[in-house]
């Protein structure tokens, strides 16, 4: 029996260690974080995607003829996804139909906190669900798939992530492990102002990679080690360790180029002001950075932060993945 209508929702990430090295089969530690994508979908009458998203932008999809109908020039690269995520399904349930969906997201879009996997995690689901009770690693498949339209060479991670939530060691080869802790990281997420493309910095470092091949493969290698330490230090509850681990892995995202001034100006401003350690999170350029702080201390340096004027995000571990209502 089908259902005319569905939600679900997905959790938006940070990377702790191992961005775009985990694009080259190096390991990654992701955590899901307790800002949500909800995803709304509704059977209409027509043959027409509909996508709406409190972001402020409207578009719908005919015939696969994309039609702006509020927003400005990004609105097709940030909805496109969203409309993958929808036809794929619908082609893998060989349904013909018109869906209205409702993008109602916690984060903002561009930032590295991972809305736009998110996004395509509850599309999917809630897609799926009209039919039936949808498999969480089918969701997760179907999703890399519809990211991959616009960031084609996605590690997966992100998908990952927020289909399982939780904490996970991760690589696109060898697949995820749960990372079992109920240490609770004193996390803070610095937003950086300046907004990004994943897909042009992944580019980027891929052309970085071609022209440095034994210098990338080297930096792989340390990406790698510095994982396998921060899992050990994770799982010992050993948090001065995991800061130091941090600001080694921030020294490597400078060195491949991602890192931008903004990223390096809060760095300074965290090691003047006591943290643990300090790294952009996701594809960096920008977007956001983690901070790990000793418990005592998350409040003064939150407030420094403030009084340099980033905004701070407050983050716990979201332990649900992706939720089916
Ligand atoms: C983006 O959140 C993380 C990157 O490593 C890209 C990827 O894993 O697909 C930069």
């Amino acid at each position: 029996m089908r259902k005319t209508s569905a939600k679900a929702s997905a959790p938006a990430k940070i990377i702790l260690f191992g961005e775009h090295f985990v694009v080259y089969g190096s390991h990654a530690i992701m955590a899901a974080i307790n800002r949500r994508i909800h995803v709304a979908v509704f059977l209409n009458k027509t043959q027409t995607i509909n996508i709406t998203s409190n972001l402020g932008i409207i578009g719908s999809y005919t015939d696969s003829k994309f039609n702006l109908i509020k927003g400005g020039k990004n609105t097709k690269e940030i909805l496109d996804p969203v409309y993958k995520s929808a036809v794929n399904v619908l082609s893998e349930r060989k349904q013909n139909l018109g869906i209205d969906i409702n993008v109602v997201s916690e984060v903002p879009h561009g930032v590295g906190l991972g809305s736009s996997a998110a996004c395509c995690v509850a599309t999917v689901a809630a897609v799926d669900s009209l039919f039936h009770k949808p498999d969480k690693l089918w969701v997760c498949s179907k999703a890399i798939e519809s990211e991959q339209t616009v960031h084609k060479d996605s590690s997966g991670g992100d998908c990952y992530i927020s289909t399982f939530g939780g904490l996970i060691y991760y690589s696109k080869i060898k697949g995820f492990k749960t990372i079992e802790t109920t240490r609770d990281l004193s996390l803070i997420i610095v937003n950086t102002g300046i907004k990004h493309r994943t897909g042009d910095l992944v580019s980027s470092v891929k052309k970085f990679k071609n022209d440095n091949r034994s210098l990338f493969k080297d930096l792989s290698s340390c990406a790698d080690n510095i994982c396998q330490d921060a899992l050990t230090a994770i799982n010992i509850g050993d948090e001065k360790k995991l800061g130091k681990l941090m600001n080694e892995n921030h020294t490597l995202l400078q060195q491949i180029r991602v890192s931008h001034k903004k990223n390096d100006q809060i760095v300074r401003i965290c090691f003047k002001n006591g943290a643990l350690g300090v790294k952009l999170t996701g594809a960096g350029g920008g977007g956001s950075m983690v901070v790990l702080t000793p418990k005592e201390d998350k409040i003064k340096l939150t407030s420094e932060i403030e009084r340099n004027s980033y905004e701070c995000v407050p983050v716990k571990i979201d332990y649900d993945g992706l939720v089916i209502y």
